[in-house]
């Protein structure tokens, strides 16, 4: 059942949908962050990774494919990560460059954290970024994520040093940020 955003949809990943993911994958701009130059993606990791998943009750992670709600085009992926139930997940997402500055990425992290805190009921959801992606540090301030660690000098891009940045939402934060959602998990201590 795909996850309904304002102005984005979140659905499940399809057989289709491989070589949009290899091609977002495979540039530079596109992508978050290559650890092979030049990057070497195909469409068939892409299928193997799709066809290698489990069925099960509990997934550890959720990929999603963001179709704009207008036109119906594919806008890009979103995903969680390494999800520790009750817990934490790590976020990521990246758009094909023409939905850029268009707000669809924050509706679709507005979508997903919305899903992660209400539903999964996180405590905490980290994402990793590096200090020359301003605008992925932008998107995540504008949702209210902190800088909670800096590896300096970690990165080394288009020939310019930069750090690697872990950032992170903890639950009373989301809920302070949104006053007309209510937190129905009892407080820590
Ligand atoms: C990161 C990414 C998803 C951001 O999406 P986007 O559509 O470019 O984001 P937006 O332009 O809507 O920016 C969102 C917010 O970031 C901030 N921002 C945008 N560009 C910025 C810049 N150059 N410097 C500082 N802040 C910036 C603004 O607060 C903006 O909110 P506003 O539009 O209300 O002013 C997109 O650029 C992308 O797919 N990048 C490649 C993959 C990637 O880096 N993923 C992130 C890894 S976690």
């Amino acid at each position: 059942m795909p996850l309904e955003g304002e102005i984005v949809i979140l659905r499940e990943e399809q057989p289709e949908d491989m070589p949009l993911l290899t091609a977002l994958r495979n540039d530079l701009e596109t992508q978050a962050w290559s650890k092979t130059l030049p990057p070497d993606y195909t469409d068939t990791m892409h299928m193997k990774r799709f066809q290698d998943r489990e069925y099960s009750h509990d997934p550890l992670e959720g990929r999603f494919i963001m179709i704009a709600r207008a036109s119906g085009e594919f806008v890009g992926s979103i995903s969680y990560t390494g999800l520790k139930p009750r817990w934490s997940a790590t976020i990521g997402l990246m758009l094909e460059k023409k939905f850029w500055g268009t707000g669809l990425a924050f509706d679709a992290q507005e979508t997903l954290l919305k899903f992660l805190f209400m539903e999964l009921g996180l405590r905490v959801i980290r994402l990793f970024t590096n200090s020359g992606n301003p605008r992925a540090v932008g998107l995540a301030e504008k949702a209210g994520f902190k800088i909670a660690a800096r590896q300096r000098q970690a990165i080394f891009k288009n020939g310019e040093v930069f750090d690697n940045l872990i950032m992170d939402l903890l639950r009373e934060e989301y809920f302070s940020h949104h006053p007309q959602l209510v937190d129905n998990l009892p407080p820590l201590s």
